[in-house]
């Protein structure tokens, strides 16, 4: 530690030290994906969630993998790869998908997830999916107990219905999934919109009125859901009928979130919904 950092304050003590591991999960955030291979006419499927952009001309991605896995194999083969972002409804066949081993099993059949031709390589592209990076592997680098691919990208593939320049957060199902570690998953769920000081404003300032602004409306917000969510709760143990679909847009809610609706009569045919 230098004089000089030994002036600054002590960090607040509501800070928790975690072990070195962790910061992989800190890092998390993009959408998982699903990385499809094919070597001599077999297909392999494995969940990854460690994948960033590295470069936009050319445009390269990297993934990491770790070296035991089958799919390292079959890259090492083929040289190619595709990243395919599954829609939120999947989350329970990418947990499946990613408890086992590719190596003596046929994943695709083993969880009835169809798939098509891709365009640029020979992996195939799974349906369900939001949207699909095709990917030819540059460099393969090992690192620690993992390989690092380095691929160019040669195509990409979206589903208007979930991407529109950037994810959408109002697509409901056909948003992609997060994946936040063990069996834990999230989906896109509100954007907001940075705004910048202008020129002569003085920026502490302005920051500092923008950041209580969205507090408030936050607060608000939560309210006016519980408010919502305690009517529509009255309303189930009355035994009255709730439009299941509706609820949720008011609510802004995923279906298997929050609300027991289990004592009255549901209307909407999702599958999620509790029955
Ligand atoms: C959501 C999720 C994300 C994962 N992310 C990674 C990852 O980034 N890198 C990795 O090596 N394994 C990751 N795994 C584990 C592999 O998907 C898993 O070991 C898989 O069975 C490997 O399949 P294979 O042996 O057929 O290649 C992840 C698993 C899940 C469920």
């Amino acid at each position: 530690m230098s004089d000089d950092e030994s002036l600054l304050q002590p960090a607040p003590e509501t800070i928790e030290r975690l072990p070195v591991g962790m910061a992989s999960r800190l890092l998390m955030g993009g959408p998982v994906t699903l990385v499809t291979t094919s070597w001599r006419g077999q297909t392999n499927v494995m969940p990854l969630a460690w994948h960033m952009p590295v470069s936009s001309g050319p445009p390269l991605v990297a993934i990491a993998i770790e070296q035991s896995r089958y799919s390292v194999d079959v890259i090492n083969h083929s040289e190619e790869f595709a990243l395919n972002i599954p829609k939120r409804p999947m989350l329970h066949h990418v947990q499946y998908l990613g408890s086992l081993r590719g190596e003596h099993i046929d994943k695709l059949d083993a969880a009835q997830w169809g798939y098509f031709g891709s365009s640029r390589v020979t992996a195939p592209l799974l349906e369900h999916c939001a949207g699909w990076v095709e990917c030819g592997v540059r460099h393969a680098l090992p690192f620690g107990d993992h390989v690092l691919y380095v691929a160019e990208v040669m195509a990409v593939h979206v589903d208007p219905a979930s991407f529109d320049d950037g994810w959408r957060t109002d697509a409901g199902d056909d948003r992609p999934l997060v994946f936040l570690g063990g069996q834990t998953y999230s989906a896109f769920d509100r954007a907001t919109e940075a705004r910048m000081p202008r020129d002569l404003d003085a920026p502490e300032r302005v920051l500092a009125d923008r950041m209580a602004e969205e507090l408030e409306l936050t607060q608000e917000a939560l309210e006016r859901r519980g408010e919502l969510q305690g009517r529509l709760e009255r309303e189930v143990e009355r035994g009255n009928v709730v439009d299941v679909d509706a609820a949720a847009a008011a609510l802004d809610l995923d279906l298997d979130d929050l609300l027991d609706l289990s004592g009255g009569v549901v209307l909407g045919d999702s599958d999620e919904a509790p029955s």
